[in-house]
């Protein structure tokens, strides 16, 4: 099997490791990848949001199977393409991959299907701003105000705080860029991320993960792209996650298909597991970064196989997926002032080691792997347990040297000590 695989991130470069292992796929394709992923796969550089840019390269390299790995091109229809090139293509449809691009359909999804998410109110006007901001967060009794962008943000559109001038800045903001504003009530308890691969109503999960959102130690500091991940999570039981499954991701699988929207691909669950049961904080369209790299860590099943089986409508024939026993965990190394503007153009010594997945990365003319983005390398740890895999991680980590770079101390911590309740 020939496979294409689209993206540039850490996600990318663990889907292709994972790919690698699958005896039966023989050519990976990757555009336009990074320094570590031309170790992996043949590089081609394209613009990706262009269906027809994909879908001439997905020919061209005689692809069997597109996996799509970020959510833009999935928004901007590059699937429906690439299918209509009759290609496989792994990633949902212009029209579905709104279940992610639009925070107001997922929403209107969510209440058809009956799953519990968080109350929310679009806002659209500075003069509805101030009415609106007083019905959530503490003046609503909840402990925080959570401010959404309602399109994609990677992950930096969100403040959530119980200071209401820094969530009226941060919802002004978005306003005066002619963004409308998602405001949401506060969802308490533990967060955690559901991958589930689908094909139309087949939901076939992966382990749960739990991702790292905020800069700093403790959940300080602004929110990123993802600081880290672990998985699986040692304080969910397989009920409470069969139970997710039945509960909010079926569910909306076949919701998606009674609109028309079916479903072909990955479908990240997002949720808080509150005091009184889960309730979704977001639905994405593709695979989560940087939870994929823990989680394909610990995969035993092939995953081109299992892709391709998606994509072709044979999902249900592909039996139970078998795992690696113990844990995974990764920690992102982010580039100096990330998740602002990022230092650019540094030599990383170490990142050709084993368990290390590139993200922001180049090759230079003389032969350095420089940094190249905001999230710089994720480093991927695996033990028999939490705390080993914890200390994989780190240990890769020490060996790696990029001036200025930031990493968190605390992946997976409150976890491995059974701090974690629900
Ligand atoms: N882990 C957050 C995301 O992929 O959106």
């Amino acid at each position: 099997m020939r496979i294409l695989v689209i993206g540039s991130g850490a996600r990318e470069h663990a889907l292709l490791m994972a790919l690698r292992n699958d005896p039966k796929v023989d050519h990976l394709v990757i555009a336009p990848g990074n320094a570590g992923t031309a170790a992996v796969a043949e590089q081609r550089d394209i613009d990706i949001t262009s269906a027809s840019a994909v879908t001439d390269l997905a020919r061209e390299v005689k692809a069997d199977l597109v996996v799509i790995g970020p959510e833009v091109p999935l928004v901007l229809g590059v699937a429906d393409a690439v299918r209509a090139a009759g290609i496989a293509c792994f990633g949902p449809s212009q029209d579905a991959a709104r279940i992610e691009g639009s925070k107001a359909f997922a929403k209107d999804v969510m209440a058809a299907a009956g799953v519990r998410t968080a109350r929310s109110e679009i806002v659209d006007s500075p003069a509805d701003l101030d009415a609106a901001l007083s019905r959530f967060g503490p003046e609503a009794g909840e402990a925080a105000w959570v401010v959404k962008d309602d399109g994609l943000a990677a992950g930096k559109g969100v403040v959530v705080t119980a200071d209401r001038s820094a969530a009226r800045a941060h919802a002004a903001g978005l306003l005066e860029a002619g963004h409308p504003v998602l405001l949401e009530s506060f969802l308490d308890g533990p967060e955690l991320s559901l991958f589930c691969i689908v094909d139309g109503t087949t939901v076939v999960p992966l382990l749960p993960a739990q991702d790292f959102k905020r800069v700093g130690d403790d959940d300080t500091g602004p929110n990123t792209g993802g600081m880290g991940a672990y998985a699986p999570l040692p304080w969910l039981s397989r009920q409470a996650a069969a139970g997710i499954v039945a509960s909010v991701v079926e569910p909306v699988a076949v919701e998606l298909l009674r609109r028309g929207s079916r479903f072909t691909g990955l479908l990240y669950a997002g949720l808080a597991m509150t005091s009184t049961g889960p309730a979704v904080v977001e639905f994405n369209c593709r695979f989560g970064d940087p939870e994929t790299q823990a989680v394909l860590a610990l995969l035993e099943s092939p995953l081109g196989q299992l892709l391709h089986a998606a994509a072709t409508g044979r999902l249900s024939e592909f039996g139970a997926l078998r795992w690696r026993d113990g844990a995974a965990v990764t920690v992102v190394l982010a580039a100096e002032n990330y998740p602002g503007r990022p230092r650019v153009g540094d030599v990383i010594v170490g990142a050709e080691a084993d368990g290390v997945l590139h993200a922001g990365t180049a090759r230079r003319d003389d032969g350095a792997v420089v940094s190249s983005g905001g999230r710089v390398l994720s480093v991927v740890g695996t033990g028999e347990d939490l705390s080993a895999a914890r200390a994989d991680a780190y240990r890769i980590l020490s060996s790696i040297r990029l001036p200025g770079s930031h990493f968190r101390t605390d992946i997976g911590l409150a976890a491995a000590e059974g701090k974690i309740e629900i």
